[in-house]
């Protein structure tokens, strides 16, 4: 009997990537999503990308029948839990809709998990817990603050996580910090899909690219970075994904938990992102500098080396391969779900 994992979230960015990668590492998922981040036709995409029916509910999880409903229809052995709001300037306006479904989602979850006996659980939490790292690669032991109540939910819910561990050993969590997630699947049949105007440096450089949107605004050019712009460590999504099929194998293997981050500890500009994403559609991108956004470290990339102690994770994907995979994805937007 093949391990039955439920991915909260499962239609999302990150969520259907994972998606994917456990069901070809032989796991069957179960997805719970809203679909408030999320396009209906997802499922039936993750159909035909695997070859196999979706096993959906669709709902919140912060619906606590809904998820004593799924743990004994399905009897699930583990969970990854994905379903959250993640925008940063969102989370400035609208703290408390952050804090009760990031933090009151991760606590409903694992008393609905407490209760049936399922203690395996994947967090999606984000670099965005080292608030400015003061010192580069950032290692996991790196000094926690938050810029924003979105970092401040991912900090109180790594501290929850903590608490519970500490009063019943029976949880294994695997704490993966993402840092900057971008690009799409091969197939360009899934990829990041926002709803409005992008956040995100690299959804919005899709959007200029693809003509929707007229130009990009760097966000200062002024820090103390090669270029002056500001320096992240983006993130194949496939390799994000497979770094959580490593995180729940290990769980169900040891029965222990552990925390990393999930980075290539390459640190690139926005504008060799922007350089790249040039290279990939074939044009030059039209950009202006603006003033910096409020919050923005300079510079952030991971210490890459405790993932690959503990889970044997290792990037793989380039930036090029990176922006390429985001093209191909908004060239056949016109597959993309509805
Ligand atoms: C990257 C760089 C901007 C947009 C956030 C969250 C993090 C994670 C990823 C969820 C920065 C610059 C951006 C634009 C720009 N989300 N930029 N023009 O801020 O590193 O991380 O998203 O987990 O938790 O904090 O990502 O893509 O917004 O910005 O110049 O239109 O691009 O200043 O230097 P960020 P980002």
């Amino acid at each position: 009997m093949a391990t039955r994992v439920l991915l909260t979230g499962g239609a999302g960015y990150i969520g259907s990537h994972t998606y994917v990668a456990l069901c070809e590492a032989g796991y069957e998922c179960i997805v719970l999503d809203n679909f408030s981040n999320a396009a209906h036709g997802v499922p039936d995409v993750l159909e035909k990308i695997t070859g196999a029916p979706v096993q959906l509910v669709e709902g919140d999880v912060l619906d606590r029948g809904c998820l004593d409903h799924i743990f004994h229809a399905h009897h699930i052995d583990a969970v990854i839990h994905f379903a959250a709001l993640k925008s940063v300037g969102e989370s400035i306006a609208n703290p408390l809709a952050y804090m009760q479904c990031n933090i009151g989602g991760l606590v409903t979850l694992m008393q609905a998990m407490k209760a049936a006996g399922v203690y395996h659980l994947v967090f999606s939490s984000s670099a965005s817990v080292y608030g400015n790292p003061e010192a580069l690669p950032v290692p996991e032991t790196a000094p926690l603050s938050y810029a924003s109540p979105y970092g401040y939910t991912k900090l109180a819910c790594e501290q929850i996580i903590a608490q519970a561990g500490a009063a019943d050993p029976k949880w294994a969590v695997g704490v993966l910090r993402y840092f900057n997630p971008v690009g799409a699947h091969p197939s360009g049949l899934i990829g990041e899909d926002p709803k409005d105007v992008p956040n995100n440096l690299m959804p919005y450089i899709a959007k200029v690219a693809a003509g929707e949107l007229p130009q990009l605004s760097v966000f200062g050019n002024d820090y103390p970075t090669q270029d002056g712009t500001g320096v992240r460590d983006y993130i194949h999504v496939c390799d994000l994904a497979a770094g959580h099929v490593l995180s729940l194998k290990s769980l169900l293997e040891e029965n222990a938990g552990h925390l990393v981050n999930l980075g290539t500890g390459q640190g690139y500009s926005v504008l060799e992102l922007l350089d790249a994403y040039s290279k990939a559609c074939g044009r030059d991108l039209p950009y202006q500098i603006v003033e910096r956004r409020p919050g923005d470290p300079a510079a952030s990339f991971a210490d890459p080396q405790r993932a690959r102690d503990v889970l044997g994770f290792q990037a793989s994907h380039s930036l090029d391969e990176m922006c390429a995979s985001s093209w191909h994805w908004i060239n056949t937007g016109a597959q993309k779900p509805g």
